[in-house]
């Protein structure tokens, strides 16, 4: 791709100037957090220097002026993911959160009997709080399984799915092995039987621009710092017909109308689901990153990240015994890998002297490596602001690490 602005984005990111072990950093752990743009380190930097004050509560024009910018912020979500009220935008405090308050809401609504189904390629977060509440209900998790090329196995699929099923979770994409799930058709099925289907975004927002009311999901969630925000605060899409039937996950103040000792009623959407002071900040700086991520183009991102995929996916297997994990044909830029008869963490560490930053061991994903029969991989995630320098950079720091461990 010729014509994206690699330069002029490069200079948005402060960190990326910085060196690591004397060598300039290479950053390819994506993946676990994307960095951070000026634009919201300057957000996050004005909102404490001009109008840091609790929202909802305040007469007063700081308390004013924040809430304003929080629903600015929450509007701005609304719009990107294509949700039909704003009120189905429930920050979190990231997609772990918003996983584990729909399970909560659906561990009073499933009983024994009830099947729900999970797939093969999910990070530990979408697979233990469905755990937990098939213990406490008593209905029976099912395991839709992947395939060698790490797709999923969607004629398996389709025997699994029947009148007992009630849930289906699937991630978008897989943060493992970067698979690009088929979720149109894994949605469409689930509404076939009647049962609810909860997307895991996470590792789909910095490259997808999800259209929540054309794929027709029920619940989709997503962290700000796969995208550019802040830590710590993240989305849950529901749709409002569910989360008026589900109860909220936490109890206290702003998530309530009135408090009585006797009773005490809850607020409506999307309060209901936001009980306490919520990170205030990084909901704002989370709309300053996709204003931001918007500004270049989802379009374009993804094409020039396919062009970096492409081009270190063919560099990295001229390496003698270096072997991708995850070779499905719709898939991001991520791309895991380990080289014979040695371990990924001493690959990771070698490239890391010579300044490459990538992430290894199992990826909060067991179950994958367990069905590949390894202990891990070494995972590179590119972004948009990486370059095919840097591709050339970890080539050769890769094979520097396989000359040493030799
Ligand atoms: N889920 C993040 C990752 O894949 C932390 O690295």
């Amino acid at each position: 791709m010729t014509n994206f602005p690699i330069d002029k984005i490069r200079q948005d990111f402060p960190i990326l100037q910085r060196k690591v072990n004397g060598k300039p950093l290479v950053y390819l752990d994506n993946a676990a957090t994307s960095q951070t743009p000026k634009q919201v380190i300057d957000c996050i930097v004005e909102y404490y220097s001009l109008y840091n004050a609790n929202i909802h509560r305040g007469v007063h024009t700081l308390s004013q002026e924040a809430t304003d910018a929080y629903e600015a912020a929450r509007e701005k979500i609304r719009v990107h993911f294509n949700a039909k009220h704003p009120e189905e935008i429930i920050f979190t405090s990231g997609t772990t959160e918003g996983i584990n308050l729909v399970a909560h809401g659906f561990s009073k609504r499933l009983k024994k009997g009830d099947e729900v189904i999970v797939s093969a390629l999910e990070h530990h977060s979408n697979i233990v709080p469905w755990q937990m509440m098939c213990e406490e209900t008593g209905a029976k998790l099912k395991v839709l399984p992947m395939l060698p090329s790490g797709d999923l196995d969607m004629k398996a699929y389709a025997d699994l799915v029947n009148a007992n099923t009630k849930l289906v979770f699937v991630n978008h994409i897989s943060n493992a092995l970067g698979t690009i799930n088929p979720i149109k058709e894994i949605i469409e099925k689930a509404k076939s039987v009647g049962a609810a289907v909860l997307i895991d975004g996470a590792q789909a927002a910095p490259h997808i621009k999800a259209d929540v009311q054309a794929l027709d999901v029920d619940f989709y969630v997503v962290s700000a710092h796969k995208m550019c925000g802040p830590t710590g605060v993240g989305v849950l899409y529901g749709k409002k017909t569910w989360l008026e039937k589900l109860d909220p996950y936490q109890g206290g103040g702003e998530m309530i109308d009135q408090v009585r000792f006797e009773q005490t009623t809850y607020a409506g959407l999307p309060h209901k689901f936001e009980a306490g002071t919520p990170n205030i900040c990084g909901g704002i700086a989370f709309g300053a990153a996709i204003d931001y991520m918007n500004t270049i183009g989802f379009e374009a991102i993804a094409q020039y990240e396919h062009d970096l995929l492409v081009k270190a996916t063919q560099a990295l297997l001229e390496i003698d015994g270096l072997k991708i994990y995850g070779t499905a044909k719709e898939k991001t830029s991520v791309i895991s890998f380990n080289i014979e008869g040695i371990h990924p963490y001493d690959i990771g560490t070698i490239v890391d002297k010579l300044g490459i930053a990538v992430r290894t061991g199992h990826h909060c994903a067991q179950p994958i490596m367990d069905y590949y029969e390894i202990p891990g991989t070494v995972r590179a995630s590119f972004a948009f602001y990486n370059t095919f320098e840097e591709v050339e950079a970890l080539v050769q720091a890769v094979k520097k690490a396989k000359e040493m461990l030799s």
